[in-house]
């Protein structure tokens, strides 16, 4: 429940029913209340409004930031949109009906969920982007990683195997500002190797939604059309996937770099095992843990740390960002393992027990 309008609420219930039982003192503990009838509702509830539950991330995302938000006292209303903007914009117009106290928001369309922003803060509600930046609105706080290091760490792994030749680049979701950082930090590295020569890009997409199924269709229909590749900068885990399986099907896997980002299971397993050059680690303990806190503080009405401000077209947004690291088959133990984000069991599943690195 809104804080302002329910201690008005409260306060005329309280005097009602100290008039009405002919009481000289108001009573001053919620037991007292109950027996009067009066529910004193003081439990935070944070509405958390995702934009899919596809990825394999956002369902750790989710848990980590509801577990931490329960141990803060709050509760949380989790709703998913299934990549579709209307459908998101219309799950939150219901959490502020629902009486939320605050609202975090991984938008799947970050300009269409701006009007969202004014119609929250018309009933006293404020947002959090949640990962994904909500564009040209008063937005509240913006908690992220660092998307435009994501993107300088899959080029850089990947120009790495490969200094010259044919490079595709499997963009993320064109609706996510994000695909758009990731990308930016990818040519901040390609751009130089372009200009010289050493790089020639052949193919160059976004992607609806960040789908593996796209990214594969992408690919497949550029080297089914005779074309060659020798390296592919793929945004995510979701679209290396889709590249890897196309470069499977032409025999390509595990000799063509491709980059990821999130540290998916499978794509752990794929880098280990020598079919995906790079993931991106992003400690989701992390950002789902500063989130949920954030998301109290603004719901206690407490001042709230920010580390920077990123500009969303229409303010200056006060930020918390965090550090990324890039996961090779060199530091795989010592990030995702050490951190315990996958098991080494999960991660080196297929790989033979003579080939594993030792755990000590
Ligand atoms: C996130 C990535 C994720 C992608 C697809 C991006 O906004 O930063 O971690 O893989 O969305 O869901």
């Amino acid at each position: 429940m809104r804080k302002g309008f329910l201690d008005v609420f409260v306060l005329l219930m309280l005097v009602a029913a100290t008039l009405l039982s002919g009481c000289a003192s108001a009573p001053t503990d919620k037991a007292a209340d109950e027996q009067k009838g009066v529910v004193i509702d003081d439990q935070i509830i944070i509405g958390l409004s995702m934009s899919d539950l596809r990825v394999e991330r956002w369902q750790r995302d989710r848990d980590l930031f509801t577990q931490r938000a329960e141990a803060l006292g709050a509760s949380v209303i989790a709703v998913s949109a299934d990549l579709d903007a209307e459908i998101q914009n219309s799950q939150i117009e219901n959490l502020i009906l629902q009486g939320v106290d605050v609202l975090v928001v991984i938008a799947h369309d970050g300009v269409k969920t701006s009007s969202i922003v004014e119609k929250a803060h018309a009933a006293g509600i404020q947002v959090i982007a949640y990962d994904r930046l909500i564009k040209d609105s008063d937005l509240d706080f913006y908690i992220s990683f660092d998307n435009v290091k994501v993107g300088e760490e899959e080029a850089k792994a990947v120009v790495n195997v490969a200094p010259k030749g044919k490079y595709a680049y499997l963009g993320g979701s064109d609706t996510d500002n994000n695909a758009h950082l990731v990308k930016e930090g990818s040519f901040n590295v390609l751009q130089p190797l372009i200009d010289s020569g050493d790089i020639e890009v052949v193919l160059d997409v976004f992607n609806d939604g960040w789908k593996s199924t796209e990214a594969y269709s992408q690919l497949k229909a550029y080297l089914d059309a005779g074309n060659t590749v020798d390296a592919v900068v793929a945004a995510n885990d979701g679209t290396a996937l889709g590249a890897i399986q196309a470069l499977e099907e032409k025999g390509l896997a595990g000799k063509v770099p491709v980059s990821g980002q999130d540290a998916s299971l499978g794509s752990c397993q794929s880098v280990v095992e020598g079919v995906q050059t790079v993931t991106v680690y992003k400690p989701l303990s992390a950002i789902a843990y500063k989130a949920a806190d954030i998301a109290v503080q603004f719901a206690k009405g407490e001042s709230v740390e920010s580390t920077s401000t990123v500009n969303n077209g229409k303010i200056d947004v006060p930020s918390y960002l965090l550090d990324v690291v890039g996961v090779t088959k060199d530091n795989m133990m010592e990030t995702v393992i050490a951190d315990g984000f996958h098991s080494y069991e999960e991660v080196y599943q297929n790989v033979p027990a003579s080939e594993r690195p030792a755990t000590q």
